[in-house]
């Protein structure tokens, strides 16, 4: 067993979070992840922040629109909470106390990411936002996909089409390499929970990295199901 295992009551699943910056390959990971557990028969639930809930998607709309960005860092980082607030109470606590492993797009780490590295919103209020939404709901394990910024931009541009980038996706050069740099910090000083994963691959090498960083870091709940 990894000396990084983690150790969970059995009735209880287990809670994943994918992070990176834009076009990392989070949504690609998280539907790969998905078909290989549910073809080991596993009950995946797999969500998305901001929204995944009723009331957090209307917020999701809010700040992806460009709105929260006018009402400044600070009431940007509140929507946030309460679309993280509603997530966790409605959605995803009640799929992990009845037994599902939950992926989940985004988490509390792009919170960090971009209001508190890039946004300047003071990790005093990041924490205390965090304490009242989340408690003590520490995602098991969290993929953080790395990627050369240019990369991840040029694919989701690619993605995007003829379609306008979103309130993230256009922001300057610079702030898409503080975020990088943001993340890989994260997975520094975290590294029981992260493991950070070289997204530069096509869309299956980098399917296996995450496949076994989940199989060494989850055994032995694991083991039975996904010997493969
Ligand atoms: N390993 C890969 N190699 C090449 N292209 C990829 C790879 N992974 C994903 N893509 C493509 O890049 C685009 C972005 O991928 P994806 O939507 O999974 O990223 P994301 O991290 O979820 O992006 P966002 O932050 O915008 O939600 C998609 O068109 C996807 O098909
Ligand atoms: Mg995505």
């Amino acid at each position: 067993m990894s000396k990084n295992a983690v150790q969970r009551p059995s009735g209880r699943g287990r809670f994943i979070t994918f992070e990176g910056g834009e076009g990392t390959g989070k949504s690609t990971q998280i539907k790969k992840l998905a078909d290989r557990l549910k073809a080991a028969r596993m009950r995946i639930l797999v969500t998305r922040e901001p929204g995944g809930s009723p009331g957090a998607e209307i917020m999701r709309h809010l700040v992806l629109s460009g709105m929260g960005k006018l009402l400044g860092p600070e009431a940007e980082t509140l929507l946030f909470a309460a679309a993280r607030d509603d997530h966790v109470r409605t959605v995803i606590q009640p799929a992990l106390n009845q037994g599902a492993w939950v992926l989940c797009d985004r988490f509390a780490d792009s919170t960090r990411a971009y209001q508190g590295s890039l946004g300047s919103v003071p990790i005093g209020l990041i924490n205390a936002m965090q304490r009242v939404t989340i408690g003590d709901l520490k995602p098991d394990l969290t993929i953080i996909l790395d990627l050369p910024v240019e990369i991840g931009l040029q694919r989701a541009a690619v993605r995007r089409g003829t379609g306008a980038p979103d309130r993230f996706e256009s922001e300057q050069l610079s702030f898409h390499h503080g975020l990088r740099e943001a993340y890989r910090k994260i997975a520094a000083e975290e590294p029981k929970r992260c493991v950070l994963i070289d997204a530069n691959s096509d869309p299956d090498t980098v399917a296996d990295r995450v496949w076994t960083a989940l199989r060494e870091r989850l055994l032995p709940a694991t083991a039975s199901v996904i010997s493969a």
